[in-house]
């Protein structure tokens, strides 16, 4: 059974979670995941043609296109009458124009806030060529896609942040085609995301879109990394002739053969002789696979990440994380979640000039290209798939099995980057049975897909046990979710949404019981740029940088932190911020303005990591 997305949205059947029993809950999500389109992965390695730039877009604030089969408002179909009708409302050709990829909040002020069905639709010319495989590679479209070729539908995609391909080889035409998109940004009840969230909800074809060409045997998945000393290369060829097919792996110096099984896969592995990757010395290596004349390519970094009791070790040695949160959105005047690599290094940038030599890409799987670009300039990462709040529906079949294939597609869309040395499946999630038996599935799922990084969540709801003295607060990390995870991550804002004042944070100390490494996920506050003022003035850059030399000390005082990852680099759009002065619907907390004004709590950040990197 699957529910459609129709009657998720409230259509006909009014509330629609139904709680099942882990089996049944199996069974459904393999139904879910079976109707959602699935990734090509690798596709900076393969041969393709990008159908980014000039798409047509019709609004459809109604759904109206969706309500019955209407030829007045198929859009998909592109039907183009003589004068004399059938009578049809829409016309491509006179449609508006929008640049993709990007979202559409950003390119009309009209649609800053629009939350609802786009449809876009662009044309572009093929050669057959007999024999080739070929794929419309979509890296991202929020929040759920459904897309047609040639008026015909290919198939649905839910989730915004995830990559997910069609198979079109036997759909294309000499010549002409035309491809048409329904991007609706709108999340249902048991959406991943919910419907409420910190973030500016951005909608539409928000990363690229690309037509791969492929062999008929094509080299489907790679998954390179470390075992103890060895070196491990996982190649699974698709295709008629990829079972017992002969494999050729190159990775720096290193050369690896074998041949494939009846499942077109094959593990290879040598002792390795390669350096490794660190922050300090971000080392990547070529990597290149080669089956039957196809072959695929790219930059791979070697690393190890591991825990041993409260402390974390990096490559085998203790490694303290001077890390930074960010969002997925370019510095610049207007909020847009257009990230192109210029973006991305400029973003972090910020963060290497901070001293940086950790990153914490919240909430959701950013694009591509930040985490390469991380790998590049040698910045750990906790990548993260948007399970936020209490208003996940934690006992929803459906959510769970949403929240699945984003981690398993995150998961295998990324595990090559060795920049990615967490992955986080959760933020400030109630401590309940339902969602500490959805969170453990996403962790088994986790380590199964990849046994060689760490898995950790935010957590933020924890027991204040009471300290020493009057007012003193001892808040004990005791989430019971705690027992699953390698690394704990706390989210805490004393002297924000709590009434102490900074000074006051030396009345606060973390704790837990467990002999696991904690961290500092979150803290700040908002500051308005160049709003400069007595320390204790809210919204002031002072106030912002009081707050974090108070929070160094207690980072510095707490037993077993390994790190941190202030709330946030740069200010970023909220529709929860309503502030006329200081918030304008920006969340003010980053360190840098939204057009990179770098505010006072920059520097102290700085000078803080710089004395923690002993410089
Ligand atoms: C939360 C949350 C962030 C949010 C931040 C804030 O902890 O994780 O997404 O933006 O606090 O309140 O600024």
């Amino acid at each position: 059974m699957t529910v459609s997305r129709r009657t998720l949205l409230g259509g006909s059947a009014a509330g629609v979670v139904a709680v099942t029993l882990p089996a049944q809950a199996n069974a459904q999500w393999k139904a879910a995941a079976a109707d959602q389109a699935r990734p090509l992965l690798h596709l900076p390695s393969r041969s393709k043609m990008s159908l980014e730039g000039e798409w047509r877009y019709i609004l459809d604030p109604f759904d109206a296109a969706k309500r019955g089969d209407n030829a007045r408002r198929t859009f998909w179909k592109n039907f183009r009458p003589p004068e004399t009708g059938p009578l049809v409302e829409y016309d491509w050709s006179q449609s508006p124009v929008i640049d993709l990829p990007r979202d559409w909040n950003s390119h009309a002020p009209e649609l800053q806030w629009y939350d609802g069905p786009v449809y876009f639709r662009r044309t572009f010319n093929v050669t057959l060529v007999p024999g080739m495989r070929r794929f419309l590679a979509f890296e991202g479209v929020n929040y759920h896609a459904t897309v047609w070729l040639n008026a015909e539908k290919l198939g649905e995609h839910e989730g915004g942040f995830t990559p997910f391909a069609f198979d079109v080889s036997d759909r294309l035409k000499a010549g002409e085609n035309a491809v048409v998109v329904c991007a609706d940004s709108r999340h249902h009840p048991e959406a991943v995301p919910s419907d409420y969230t910190d973030w500016q909800n951005y909608g539409g074809i928000t990363r690229a879109v690309w037509l791969v060409d492929e062999a008929a045997t094509r080299i489907d998945d790679w998954f390179v990394r470390l075992e103890g000393d060895n070196v491990v290369v996982d190649v699974a060829l698709v295709g008629p002739d990829a079972a017992n097919a002969p494999v050729r792996v190159e990775l720096g110096k290193l050369r690896l053969r074998g041949r494939t099984g009846a499942d077109g896969k094959v593990r290879l592995s040598v002792r390795n002789r390669l350096a490794l990757w660190s922050p300090e010395n971000p080392v990547l290596h070529s990597f290149y696979v080669e089956s039957g004349g196809v072959s695929a390519g790219e930059k791979i970094g070697l690393r190890t990440i591991a825990t041993r009791g409260r402390e974390l070790l990096f490559n085998g040695k203790p490694v303290f994380l001077r890390g930074i949160s960010l969002h997925e959105e370019p510095i610049g005047p207007v909020g847009t979640r257009r990230m192109r690599e210029a973006d991305a290094r400029r973003l972090l940038g910020e963060a290497k000039a901070l001293g940086c030599n950790f990153v914490r890409l919240a909430h959701y799987p950013h694009s591509e290209i930040m985490l390469r670009v991380a790998d590049e300039l040698g910045l750990i990462v906790w990548a993260e798939v948007p399970v936020y709040w209490e208003q996940i529906r934690y006992e929803s079949a459906h959510t769970l099995g949403l929240a699945r294939s984003m981690l398993r597609d995150m998961i295998l869309r990324d595990r090559n980057r060795c920049s990615i040395g967490l992955w986080s499946v959760a933020n400030e999630t109630p401590q309940e049975a339902a969602r500490t038996r959805f969170l453990r599935t996403l962790i088994a799922d986790a380590r199964t897909l990849d046994p060689t990084r760490l898995i950790t969540a935010a957590l933020n709801k924890n027991v204040d046990v009471g300290g020493a003295k009057e007012g003193e607060s001892r808040f004990a990390v005791t989430d019971e979710l705690g027992r699953d995870l390698d690394v704990l991550a706390i989210n805490q804002y004393e002297a924000w949404y709590s009434k102490r004042t900074p000074d006051q944070i030396d009345q606060v100390s973390f704790t837990t019981p467990y002999d696991k490494p904690l961290m500092f996920s979150e803290f700040g506050a908002d500051a308005l740029a160049r709003h400069r003022g007595p320390r204790e003035n809210l919204w002031t850059e002072d106030y912002q940088a009081w707050l974090y030399e108070e929070n160094f000390k207690l980072i510095d005082r707490t037993e077993g932190c390994v790190g941190l990852s202030p709330w946030v680099l740069k200010d970023f759009r909220s529709p929860r911020r309503w502030h006329g002065r200081f918030q304008q619907f920006w969340n003010r907390k980053g360190l840098i303005s939204e057009t990179g004004v770098r505010k006072a709590a920059f520097a102290s950040l700085a000078a803080y990591y710089a004395r923690k990197a002993g410089r």
